[in-house]
């Protein structure tokens, strides 16, 4: 058997809600737990046997990419390859335009991943799933599915299983009313024949093209797995549905990272526990990554559910506590951080505080996930959230700064308490 998997990136003009974080680096190499966001995906992935190749799909300059593919590779020893598309092809159009490229070797079955979503993803169970089916019909695709409160699941791809055959119903795109509290999750497992349904779709799509002449070329390009390839699957028996209890979370907004953060932490206490720090100096609480190169004084007291990245260096007496800390950071003696990402290349002065509000899911609510809350309230406000230092930010000592967020470059002469500082 072969398998393949494609993780689905986006490109510049996505990943807009994560910024100050994805001005100096693409999106979904953002550091979480000490590691970029969709390496979580590859080391899923390459869980999984039989799983020859793993496809990066998006429209980020290849520049961007090449590195960390590279060190993948190195790292992995899987063939993985970056794939541009030539403008956003939507979530199913770049699938189809490399087609060629995903069915070469004749894999059997390849996953899907949205590159933005975090999860303890079940690939195998999944697979399992898929590939032993006991209906008539073989499955096109399995989805993964998550529960989510009435309210929350109206912003996600919405589920009606049959709850015997596990089969998908009825399947609605971020509806306008309640439909169900089964979500999808952005991760899909698929046979190849996928690619007959896609060529109708993309045949179909040409016909109207000429008959209406609208839009530009890429548009006519443009595909969308949701609303034309899942929708049109439901009813037919040739979709699945796996649904996960185990952790999962869309990565929109910062929070999130921060939320993230800590999950991935806890997968690694359980799976990896040799990646975490340990030891009384400096004291570590709970769930702590120290990349090797990071300089932390043995005062200082990290955690729980810190990352420290490569080369940082954490001060005498420093406290840190729900937090990213980027690589070539500074924060020194006696500075607190709390719910907070520090940008690469940062600066906290001494006894300075820098904090954050969590957006932690409502814990009083069962299957509540995490809000991706806007910036602004309707009184035109700052929401409350993690304060955020984008990279190359200096803070003077003694100050406060607290559920802000600080532009890449700034020089802070003061304490801000809920700005935005341009
Ligand atoms: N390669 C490529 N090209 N990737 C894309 C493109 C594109 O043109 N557009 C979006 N993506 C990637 C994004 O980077 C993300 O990883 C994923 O596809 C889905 O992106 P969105 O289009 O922003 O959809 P969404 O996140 O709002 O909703 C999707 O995911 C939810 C789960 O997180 C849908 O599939 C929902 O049904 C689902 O619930």
């Amino acid at each position: 058997m072969l398998v393949k998997a494609v993780i689905l990136i986006g490109g510049q003009q996505k990943g807009t809600r994560f910024r100050p974080l994805s001005l100096d680096v693409p999106k979904p190499l953002f550091s979480v737990a000490g590691f970029p966001i969709i390496q979580h995906h590859i080391e899923a992935c390459v869980q999984v046997p039989d799983l020859k190749e793993i496809i990066i799909l998006g429209y980020y300059p290849a520049q961007d990419m090449s590195g960390f593919v590279g060190e993948m590779i190195q790292l992995y020893k899987i063939s993985i390859r970056y794939l541009q598309e030539f403008a956003p092809l939507g979530t199913a159009g770049g699938l189809y335009h490399f087609r060629d490229q995903i069915r070469c070797g004749n894999p059997d079955y390849f996953f899907v991943l949205n590159g933005d979503v975090c999860a303890d993803f079940p690939l195998i169970e999944m697979l399992d799933m898929h590939k032993n089916h006991r209906s008539e019909k073989s499955p096109v695709v399995t989805l993964m599915a998550a529960e989510a409160t009435r309210q929350q699941s109206l912003i996600y791809g919405c589920i009606v299983e049959n709850k015997e055959s596990k089969t998908l119903e009825h399947y609605v795109e971020k509806p306008s009313t309640f439909i169900s509290t089964l979500i999808n999750c952005g991760v899909y497992i698929f046979s190849t024949e996928v690619f007959q349904q896609m060529a109708s779709v993309f045949q179909q799509k040409q016909i109207d093209y000429f008959n209406v002449e609208s839009g530009t070329s890429f548009e006519r390009e443009a595909l969308y797995l949701e609303k034309e390839i899942l929708m049109p699957l439901a009813g037919t028996g040739r979709a699945l549905v796996y649904q996960t209890k185990k952790w999962w979370s869309q990565l929109k907004t910062p929070g999130a990272a921060i939320y993230a953060n800590r999950h991935y932490l806890q997968l690694f206490r359980q799976r990896r526990p040799e990646r975490l720090a340990k030891g009384d100096e400096p004291q570590i609480i709970g769930d702590v990554f120290i990349h090797p190169t990071a300089n932390v004084h043995p005062t200082a007291v990290l955690g729980p559910n810190v990352s420290v990245g490569a080369h940082a260096v954490i001060g005498p007496g420093a406290r840190i506590k729900e937090s990213i800390v980027l690589s070539y950071s500074r924060v020194l003696d006696h500075s607190l951080i709390l719910y907070s990402i520090v940008g690469s290349n940062s600066e906290i002065g001494c006894w300075t505080r820098v904090e954050g509000t969590p957006c932690d899911p409502n814990p009083d609510k069962p299957f509540a996930k995490m809000e991706n809350a806007p910036l602004f309230n309707d009184d035109g406000r700052l929401n409350p959230s993690i304060t955020i230092l984008g990279c190359n930010v200096t803070i003077p000592s003694e100050v406060i700064v607290r559920n802000s967020i600080v532009l890449p470059h700034k020089e802070l002469t003061r304490s801000y308490s809920n700005e935005i500082i341009l």
